[in-house]
């Protein structure tokens, strides 16, 4: 697969095992359990897809679809404030920082139906470098019942994102929260944290609950699936399914400057 650049994510390591950071021209789902900082990443990298160049963003504007009213536009700037002060210090760039984000807050599967079509104008009218959809599984859990029988009301959804992000080329990413295992029924798996090894929980069963939510359509439509969970007190990004990477786990930490390895 051709990718047409990538976005950094200003986690170094992550940056690495995705040869860039989070690619173009597909979706990449951010999984994990409520509270682990899925939000807090989706802030950091509508930042960093909307700096100047100079400054290692992508110049660019973002379509951020907030179906649960997480987006604050007062933590978005905290985290610019902190992470880039030489920007934001200067006058109006916090504003203008936050303005380009744009944010939609559907709240119905059909209001998201909606906002959809509204991406499509979108991306000819602007310089969209992000679409962040936070989060999908939100629409599932309400919408409509879980079971083999019932269709899933997602397919074109899952569809059309997938093609506006081949032929727009630019990065898509999907939150899903999941819950948290139980320790009973625990898969390991040798995971590379930093230069050692080390044994973490594999999440099979993320899988499994992903499909029962999403369908197994939505498995395939996702690229990298980077997994956040908190495991021995200490929060973890797993690359979870991704094209060129090894099994890689970084440890991370959320601050007043948001996600930081
Ligand atoms: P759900 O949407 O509930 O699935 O959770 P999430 O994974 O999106 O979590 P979110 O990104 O909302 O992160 C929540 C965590 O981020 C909290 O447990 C806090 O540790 C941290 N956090 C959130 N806001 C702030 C903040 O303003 N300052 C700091 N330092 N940490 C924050």
């Amino acid at each position: 697969e051709q990718l047409a650049g990538h976005l950094p994510t200003g986690l170094k390591g992550l940056d690495e095992a995705l040869f860039g950071g989070i690619p173009f021209g597909v979706i990449t789902e951010l999984v994990g359990p409520a509270g682990i900082g899925k939000t807090q990443f989706c802030l950091k990298l509508s930042l960093l897809a909307s700096l100047p160049m100079r400054h290692g963003g992508l110049d660019g504007q973002v379509i951020y679809i907030d179906m649960e009213s997480k987006f604050s536009s007062k933590r978005l700037i905290e985290i610019g404030a902190q992470s880039f002060p030489e920007i934001f210090h200067m006058r109006g760039m916090a504003q203008e920082m936050a303005g380009r984000i744009l944010v939609l807050r559907p709240v119905s599967l059909a209001e998201f139906t909606e906002s959809l079509q509204q991406i499509k104008i979108l991306l000819l009218e602007r310089r969209v470098k992000l679409l962040v959809i936070d989060s999908m599984a939100a629409l599932a859990s309400g919408e409509f019942e879980h079971g083999a029988s019932k269709i899933n009301p997602l397919g074109w959804h899952i569809s059309f994102l997938k093609s506006v992000a081949e032929l727009s080329r630019i990065p898509i990413v999907v939150t899903n929260q999941v819950r948290s295992q139980s320790n009973d029924d625990t898969w390991r798996y040798n995971f590379q944290v930093g230069t050692r090894r080390q044994d973490l929980e594999d999440t099979p069963k993320y899988d499994s609950h992903l499909i029962a939510a999403l369908g197994i359509h939505w498995s395939h439509a996702v690229t990298i699936r980077l997994i956040l969970e908190t495991i021995s007190g200490e929060r973890f990004i797993k690359v979870a399914k991704s094209p060129m990477s090894p099994a890689l786990a970084f440890p991370f930490s959320i601050t007043s400057s948001g996600i930081s390895l």
